[in-house]
């Protein structure tokens, strides 16, 4: 039977985790559900993990300015992440407060490194959750060439937004034949503060 790592050795294992995540298309916490609040539901959806920041805490993920999840963080910054980790048998649940980066130096930087295939998902004319009379992607013709001018792409940086996530609570949960564990983690006055849970 493994030992049980201690909270210290978990946190830094979460990180850990979280930067390759982020680095590795194809690590299983390359994709996350974040979760947002409106007035009725709370609402989830999947994003890529598009960069992790341990040293100040901070989660990453790319989306239209114009989607709903943008107007639900403007009314409740309050952000969730969850991500779980199959081989490892590991959820991790974060929460912290998100900001919305549009049009500024972050969102230029980040622009600039999108392919055109990246930038695609901007694109659209009408702002996402639009309803459409028939199936269709919403894109103008531009995009269905099969070389794309990136120049003629710009446009869609009006679209394009970077929300970062300051992390300020962490719950990290493995499920184990031997005894399942739980620990959580918040960050209070400067530092990390950990504890089992019943898991
Ligand atoms: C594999 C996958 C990855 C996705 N990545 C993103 C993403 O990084 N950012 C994003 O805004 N939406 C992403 N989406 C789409 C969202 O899940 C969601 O459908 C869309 O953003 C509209 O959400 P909203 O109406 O709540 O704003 C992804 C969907 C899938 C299936």
């Amino acid at each position: 039977m493994k030992p049980t790592p201690t909270l210290e050795e978990i946190l830094q294992q979460t990180w850990r985790l979280l930067i390759r995540g982020a680095n590795d298309k194809k690590d299983p916490l390359h994709l996350a559900t974040i979760g947002t609040t409106n007035q009725q539901t709370a609402e989830i959806r999947t994003v890529v993990l598009r960069k992790t920041d341990a040293a100040k805490r901070l989660l990453y993920f790319y989306t239209d300015f114009r989607s709903e999840k943008i107007q639900q963080l403007t009314t409740h910054p309050t952000l969730s992440w969850l991500f779980y980790h199959p081989k490892k048998n590991i959820q991790l649940r974060a929460y912290g407060q998100a900001v919305i980066h549009h049009q500024n130096d972050l969102t230029k930087e980040r622009w600039q490194t999108l392919p055109s295939y990246g930038r695609k998902t901007y694109g659209t004319q009408q702002a996402p959750s639009t309803p459409l009379p028939y199936a269709d992607d919403d894109l103008p013709s531009l995009w269905k060439v099969p070389e794309i001018d990136l120049a003629k792409t710009e446009y869609a940086y009006a679209n394009f937004a970077v929300v970062t996530c300051e992390i300020t609570r962490l719950e990290w949960l493995n499920l184990q034949r031997s005894g399942h564990r739980r620990a959580l983690f918040d960050f209070v006055d400067g530092v990390w503060k950990g504890e089992w849970l019943v898991p």
